[in-house]
């Protein structure tokens, strides 16, 4: 069936289809007819609000044509288990200057999804001033995907996130399959801080074919253990990031891994900050089969002196110890812009160790000559 076909159909389901109010059925052999098996389909302006509001009682959630109120979160944060999210055709937030999130999805055993040519459209492009986080008008993070457990998340479609486009934060088991954030607009019309994703606090999150178009991090793990991000493309942004890490509640990054990923068109292709000064530690990080192309800033980047900016921090400091870090076969010839640098260490006298780099080939840029502390022979 067309796509706007099937939304007419649905649209004329009316809100929620509530089965009959029958009792459980007597035949114990047939246990899972006992289940709950409700599917509910909300639309329009009234749809975010109905969802919520009857979010415990379906089974399966069919946000189509969803209108959301300014101001307002769409939020599932209080589902049964097993429940499964889908969004059909365009979804949509009005505008209003306020921090959001703009969807919030917790739970346990949730299944999201996509439908075919469904798209989230927050239209990020009414707040965008080109001053992002940092100032100008108040702008709302998009996608809060907090507090997910054994979850699921696959083929959504986002398009011109105001700021931040997902938050990953308190998960354990989260797979992400095939998701576009697709901010490129603001290249032009004054998107910043749009990162992709933004992970903290979480186990066992995997990110496959996740493709990024943006102004910030494609990627940035700021605290967090078994976390992959793999088959995946970023344009536009700041690379493939770790932290920055230091000053929060949770400063520690332990196995993380890139793998088999494309940055092109970004200021950075792979970057690890630590904070000056601050503790934690950040080990076993791997970033493997990454391409690099058309690299403005830095090829590559760790640095332990972070302090808000990229390579004006002070001294480097040991108090998060960067170790057991492995590059293998960055292919980066000729990535490097000539204003950039193809790589540059900046490790504190004892905070870099256990590195293992093979065939990591960067170049194109200046090679950088203030290289500190980089440990087993690795050289800018
Ligand atoms: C290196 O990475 C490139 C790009 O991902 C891939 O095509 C190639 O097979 C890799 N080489 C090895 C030796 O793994």
């Amino acid at each position: 069936m067309p796509r706007l076909a099937a939304s007419v159909a649905l649209a004329a389901l009316a809100a929620c289809v509530v089965a009959s109010p029958v009792a459980e059925p007597a035949i114990t052999e047939a246990p899972k007819l006992a289940k709950r098996a409700t599917s509910c389909t909300f639309s329009g302006s009234s749809g975010a609000a109905s969802a919520s509001a009857s979010q415990k009682s379906c089974s399966t959630i069919i946000l189509s044509d969803i209108a959301v109120p300014s101001g307002t979160t769409l939020e599932l944060t209080d589902m049964e288990e097993d429940t499964t999210i889908i969004f059909e055709g365009e979804t949509t937030w009005g505008y209003e200057e306020w921090d959001g999130p703009l969807l919030e999805i917790s739970g346990t055993s949730i299944t999201i999804e996509g439908a075919t040519d469904a798209y989230l459209n927050p239209d990020g492009s009414r707040w965008w001033d080109g001053e992002g986080s940092d100032g100008g008008v108040t702008k709302p993070k998009f996608f809060y995907a907090h507090d997910l457990t054994d979850s699921t998340i696959t083929n959504l479609y986002i398009y011109n996130t105001p700021v931040q486009a997902v938050s990953i934060d308190n998960c354990d088991g989260l797979t992400i399959t095939d998701m576009t954030i697709n901010s490129e607009a603001g290249d032009s019309e004054g998107g910043a801080n749009t990162d992709g994703f933004d992970i903290g606090s979480s186990t066992n999150v995997v990110i496959t074919g996740a493709e990024v178009y943006n102004q910030d991090d494609c990627v940035a793990v700021n605290s967090g253990t078994d976390i992959t991000f793999e088959n995946g493309v970023c344009s536009g942004g700041h690379g493939l990031s770790i932290g920055s890490v230091g000053g929060r509640d949770d400063n520690t990054v332990d196995t993380v891994t890139f793998y088999n990923n494309e940055v092109k068109s970004s200021v950075n292709g792979i970057r690890i900050k630590a904070i000056e000064g601050d503790t934690g530690s950040i080990t076993g990080v791997t970033y493997q089969e990454i391409t690099l192309e058309d690299i403005s800033g830095y090829g590559i980047l760790i640095e332990q002196n972070y302090d808000g900016g990229d390579l004006d921090g002070g001294t480097p400091t040991s108090g998060i110890p960067i170790t057991d870090l492995t590059l293998d076969n960055i292919s980066g010839v000729d990535a490097v812009e000539s204003g950039g640098y193809n790589i540059v260490i900046v490790c504190g006298s004892s905070g870099c160790s256990d590195w293992t780099w093979t065939d990591v080939d960067v170049t194109g840029g200046s090679t950088y000559s203030d290289c500190e502390n980089a440990p087993d022979d690795i050289s800018c």
